[in-house]
């Protein structure tokens, strides 16, 4: 049995698989948190080009992150040393920056979490280095489209199963495969909460959506086959087959008639390159 409690108090909770709902104070919170984060992205556009290396655009988070008065949540989260994960081409999620230099026709997932106010703002976007070839581009779009259509389903009354639903049929039409390994999750003033937010799933099953709540939706869909292995520095995680990976990330509050997403792009960069 899902339970559900409402949030009445300020201070940062434990873990304990409830599922909070939040007031007005909350909403405002996580606006103010998932607006920066998608400010952050946005500023990335133009940088994201062929010889930039993905410390590089690290370094650029962690100063836009810090200049506007927020924390890079994952900087020393479980032992992670940087402010943002940067996952190219057969990387699923959670690359760690580094020396490598971006080359044309390379996609790169840029994931961020400001922790502004004591509110944390959770998004990522696959952008295109250059010139990047259709098949690659159609993943990224796919995966982008897929992330929409389950947040379309988020609204009071349908369950995560619907959200997953929705995200599982627009990928496998395209025979990608939908990792299974990583979920999205609640969020708020903790960065990782109750629930886990499944992207595959059946239409009514699972956790029903409440005002209030507060999650995550982040589907990694591949190419190939859903499968998944993390390399040897304990955190980045691959495609087995080494095919081509993208993800698409926003954070939204449940409202009484649907939902509101935190992080959307104010300069109309969600997808940061024009569709195909
Ligand atoms: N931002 C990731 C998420 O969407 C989590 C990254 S944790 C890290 O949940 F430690 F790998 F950075
Ligand atoms: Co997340
Ligand atoms: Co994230």
């Amino acid at each position: 049995m899902t339970q559900y409690q409402l949030v009445t108090d300020d201070t940062v909770p434990l873990r304990s698989g409830v599922i909070r709902l939040h007031g007005p104070d909350a909403f405002e919170g996580m606006r103010k948190a998932g607006r920066l984060a998608a400010q952050i992205l946005d500023a990335l556009v133009p940088f994201i080009q062929p010889g930039v290396t993905t410390q590089a655009i690290d370094d650029l988070v962690r100063t836009m992150t810090f200049d506007s008065g927020a924390v890079p949540a994952t900087l020393n989260y479980r032992g992670y040393t940087h402010s943002c994960c940067t996952s190219v081409n057969h990387v699923i999620c959670h690359g760690i920056p580094g020396p490598k230099a971006l080359k044309e026709g390379d996609i790169v997932n840029v994931d961020v979490t400001p922790l502004l106010d004591g509110w944390h703002g959770d998004t990522n976007r696959t952008y295109l280095v250059g010139e990047v070839n259709i098949k690659a581009r159609r993943l990224v779009e796919t995966t982008f489209e897929a992330m929409m259509l389950g947040i379309a389903q988020a609204k009071p009354g349908n369950h995560l199963g619907d959200v997953a639903h929705a995200i599982q049929v627009h990928s496998e039409k395209q025979r990608y495969g939908v990792v299974r390994d990583f979920c999205g999750h609640g969020i708020g003033r903790l960065f990782h909460d109750a629930p886990e937010v499944v992207h595959v799933g059946r239409p009514g099953t699972g956790p029903e959506l409440k005002p209030g709540m507060f999650f995550t939706i982040e589907p990694m869909v591949n190419i190939g086959r859903p499968d998944c292995k993390v390399l040897e520095d304990g955190w980045t995680a691959v495609t087995r087959d080494r095919a081509l990976s993208a993800q698409f990330e926003h954070t939204i509050g449940i409202t009484d008639t649907g939902c509101e997403i935190f992080t959307k792009s104010l300069s109309g960069l969600d997808l940061p390159h024009s569709p195909a």
